[in-house]
Order: structure tokens, then sequence, then C-alpha cells
């Protein structure tokens, strides 16, 4: 009974490891999916503007609101602060969500959408 007793508290960790490792696996990874699909536009280094604005800090902030980028007129004058929900529906479609917006590029996978997001939501905040 006491051997049984043993071999199940020391087999359980075995069988329950290896399921939250596979999901972690199949998440998409922000950090990568950012360096490949935005950063050759964008960075995430404050002060550093690229073809698109530096997006350090960007939940928050106003759209078109960073000196020295060059934006169109349509996201300056956009009335949106970047959030979790703006940012989403953006990056799903920026045209559809900003007529004349200078940003064609979509990510239209929605877990990879978020996976960026959490990325961008979680770097150092700007100085
Ligand atoms: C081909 C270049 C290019 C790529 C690739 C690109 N962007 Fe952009 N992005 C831009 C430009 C240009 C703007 C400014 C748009 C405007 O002013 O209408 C912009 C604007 C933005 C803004 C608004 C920022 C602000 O200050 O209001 C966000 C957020 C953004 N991009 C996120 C992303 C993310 C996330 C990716 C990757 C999935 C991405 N972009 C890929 C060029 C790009």
């Amino acid at each position: 009974m006491i051997a049984r007793r043993i071999a199940i508290a020391t087999l359980t960790p075995f069988f329950l490891v290896p399921l939250p490792a596979a999901a972690q696996q199949a998440a998409p990874d922000g950090e990568r999916l950012f360096r490949t699909r935005c950063a050759s536009c964008h960075s995430t280094d404050p002060g550093q503007n690229r073809i698109g604005p530096h997006l350090a800090g960007v939940l928050g902030r106003d759209a078109g609101s960073i000196d020295g980028a060059r934006y169109s007129q349509a996201l300056k004058a956009a009335d949106i602060v970047w959030d979790e929900a703006t940012l989403d529906s953006y990056l799903a479609d920026p045209r559809g969500r900003v007529p004349g917006t200078t940003m064609t590029v979509a990510l239209r996978n929605d877990s990879e959408r978020a996976a960026v997001i959490a990325y961008l939501r979680d770097l150092p905040a700007a100085k």
C-alpha cells in the first residue's frame, strides 16, 4: 500500500509537466513575430523612428502622437487611444480601421495579433 502511494506521488508530476510545456510551444511567440513582421518599420527603442513610429509604451498613448515620426493626416486626426482592443482592430485591418493610414500591412491571425500585443504591452515603459 505504502509503496503504491509513493509510486503515485512520484509519477504524478511526470504526467502533468508535459501538458503546459506543449501548450507554450503551440502559442505564437510575440517577440519573434514582432521581429519578423513589424521591426523592419518599427523600433521598440523610444526616440528611434523608422518608416513607422517607435512602439515603446504604445499601449495607453494617443494615435499619431510621437514627435518626429512621419504620420498620415488620417492617423493624426483619428480619435484613438491605443489599448488592446484598438490595437487589435487596427492590426487586423489598418485601412479598415483608419481609412487613409499609410500602414498597409495587416496581421490577420487572431492569436498572432494577441501575441504581438502582449509583447508590446510587456515592453519596458518608454523613457
Ligand atoms: C511596411 C512598414 C510597416 C510595417 C511592416 C508595420 N508597420 Fe505599423 N506603421 C507603419 C507606418 C508608416 C505607420 C504610420 C501610419 C500612419 O501614420 O497612418 C504605422 C503605425 C503603426 C501604429 C500606430 C502608432 C502610433 O504612434 O499611433 C501601430 C500601433 C503599429 N504601426 C503597429 C504595427 C505592428 C504591431 C506591426 C507588425 C505586426 C506593424 N505596425 C508593421 C508602417 C509599418
